[in-house]
């Protein structure tokens, strides 16, 4: 990419508000062919709904677009759709996927387009579908059914269905987020690939090391304006995510030694299925105690899905016991585990952690409808339940205009805060009941900005010297290192060893993952 490239895009002074928010302030952006730009910011600085606002999804108040031809003269555009935006060359990937998982990739690939026929010739449209996949490089099993393939499969479908759209402008939205690094991988290099053909790429991003080795400009947002837009070559980390925040971050955490106490989450022996009728825990055993946080690395897809399910009530057990502080609690329904003291904080927000259609306040209170204050008797004080979620919402300093919001509209880091916050509550209550709180994290800073992921990484050690057994699952060998008391590490659905991180390396575990090193 160079800087004479045309200009493929430019967003001129684009206002966006929603009722008491002003989530895009003035923001000028512009975009060239064949370039890769970073869109970088806070949890809820207004990075998805600027380019909302370029695939016709929202209106802005105030702004324009305007597209580029091959020689880069721009000529202003009214994307007031989708279609629009189809219609002048823009895709987009999204952060929360939008597939019909009851279709197959292929037709997935074709579904919702104009000009399709009512009988579809599914042989052509499949052989369509692979020459394109083999034309980028991305392989995908065309006739499988969403269901069945994997969440990095899933996203390159996406990509695939913006480029089968004649997209010249394509849009990610945290595309990474949800993938492995061996798939973080793959899709960086499909994103140069479709750069080196000239598209331009916008790709929304929290992982500063990807910034920096994908992009080739970022902008950077914040509160809903554009602080910078730099050349990736004329920057470091740093500078990055003081841009963002506005202060310096630190990326170690203090933790105290902390008093180890008796297991309270035990797994003993464990035989359970996935989703497809595999066997994916194989007598499986682990131990978490008050007062440690027990990581969990590996490869996502090794059972880690499983383990959560399993040690929440939401899986069956076709051998072994899971016990919680002493009660067997096999097979048991999840209010079962909730009442002994089990919180849970799910890999899927808008899946499992979060009814999106439900305000806020129903979401904080999911755990808490059936005690005072907010149950009397039979009854629901709604007041009440407002009055607790303005409360967790202040003290874990969750974005939002207040607890009558929807949950699907906060930011992404913002709905991870709130499950957060609740899930910890609900173990407060459980030590108040005599009971010792276990806290299952999956993946709990995945898509949260750097200032956001010290605060979940503060609450988290914070609840584990309070005494809570804590099973954090990352796919980011650095934070087990920093944040675990022990790292048990799963490959196919057994557990290769356990290790303290002072006993170990970054090396040593990844050789457990693969499945060629016990310990
Ligand atoms: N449909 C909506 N209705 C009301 N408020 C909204 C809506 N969509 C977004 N917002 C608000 O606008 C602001 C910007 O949100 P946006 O989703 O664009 O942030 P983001 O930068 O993408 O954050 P994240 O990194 O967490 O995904 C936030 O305060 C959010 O709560
Ligand atoms: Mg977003």
């Amino acid at each position: 990419m160079t800087d004479t490239a045309p200009i493929a895009v430019a967003l001129r002074g684009i206002t966006k508000t929603f009722p008491g928010v002003l989530a895009n302030d003035d923001v000028d952006l512009e975009v060239r062919r064949g370039e890769i730009h970073a869109l970088l910011g806070e949890n809820g600085a207004g990075k998805s709904t600027l380019m909302s606002v370029l695939t016709g999804l929202y209106q802005p108040d105030r702004g324009q677009i305007l597209i580029g031809d091959e020689t880069g003269s721009l000529r202003p555009v009214t994307i007031v759709s989708p279609r629009d935006a189809i219609g002048l060359g823009i895709g987009m990937v999204h952060q929360h996927f939008k597939l019909v998982p009851t279709q197959t990739v292929a037709e997935n690939i074709i579904l919702g387009m104009d000009g399709v026929p009512f009988v579809l010739d599914m042989g052509s449209v499949e052989a369509d579908v692979a020459a394109l996949s083999e034309r980028f490089r991305m392989p995908v099993p065309v006739s499988a059914f969403i269901w069945q393939i994997s969440v990095g499969e899933q996203q390159r479908v996406e990509i695939l269905k913006a480029l089968y759209r004649g997209a010249e402008i394509l849009i990610l939205d945290e595309p990474t987020a949800v993938l492995t690094p061996q798939e973080a991988a793959e899709v960086a290099a499909t994103l140069r690939a479709l750069a080196g053909e000239g598209k331009a790429i916008i790709f929304i991003s929290h992982k500063l090391d990807e910034v920096m080795t994908v992009a080739d400009r970022v902008t950077v947002l914040r509160k809903g304006r554009n602080v910078a837009t730099v050349d990736v070559g004329a920057t470091d980390k740093h500078r990055l995510a003081e841009l963002m925040v506005g202060r310096e971050v630190a990326t170690t955490i203090d933790k105290d030694d902390g008093a180890i106490g008796p297991v309270v989450l035990r797994i003993d022996g464990v035989v359970a299925r996935n989703d497809r009728g595999i066997v994916a825990l194989k007598d499986l055993t682990l131990e978490v105690r008050a007062g440690e946080i027990l990581g969990i690395a590996g490869v996502a897809g090794n059972g880690q899905r499983e383990l959560t399910e399993v040690a929440t009530g939401l899986r069956r057990v076709e051998q072994g016991t899971v016990t919680v502080d002493g009660e067997d609690l096999t097979n048991r329904p999840p209010v079962r585990f909730i009442d002994a003291g089990v919180s849970h904080v799910p890999s899927d927000r808008l899946g499992r952690g979060l009814a999106g259609n439900l305000p806020l306040a129903d979401n904080m209170a999911m755990k808490a409808y059936r005690r005072p204050p907010i149950a009397a008797g039979p009854m629901l004080r709604r007041d009440r339940m407002r009055a607790f979620a303005g409360d967790l919402i202040e003290r874990f300093n969750v974005d939002t205009p207040g607890p009558d919001t929807p949950a699907r509209n906060l930011s992404g880091g913002n709905q991870q805060k709130a499950i957060l916050a609740r899930e910890i509550t609900a173990g407060t209550w459980a030590r108040e009941r005599g009971r010792r709180p276990v806290l299952i994290a999956a993946y709990p800073t995945r898509g949260l900005d750097v200032g956001a992921i010290e605060d979940v990484r503060r609450h988290l050690i914070e609840q584990r010297s309070g005494g809570t057994a804590v099973l954090l699952i990352s796919e980011e060998l650095d934070e087990l290192m920093m944040m675990s008391d022990r790292i048990a590490v799963l490959h196919g659905g057994e557990v290769m060893g356990v290790v303290a991180p002072a006993e170990t390396t970054i090396e040593e575990l990844g050789l457990m993952m693969a499945g060629e090193m016990r310990r």
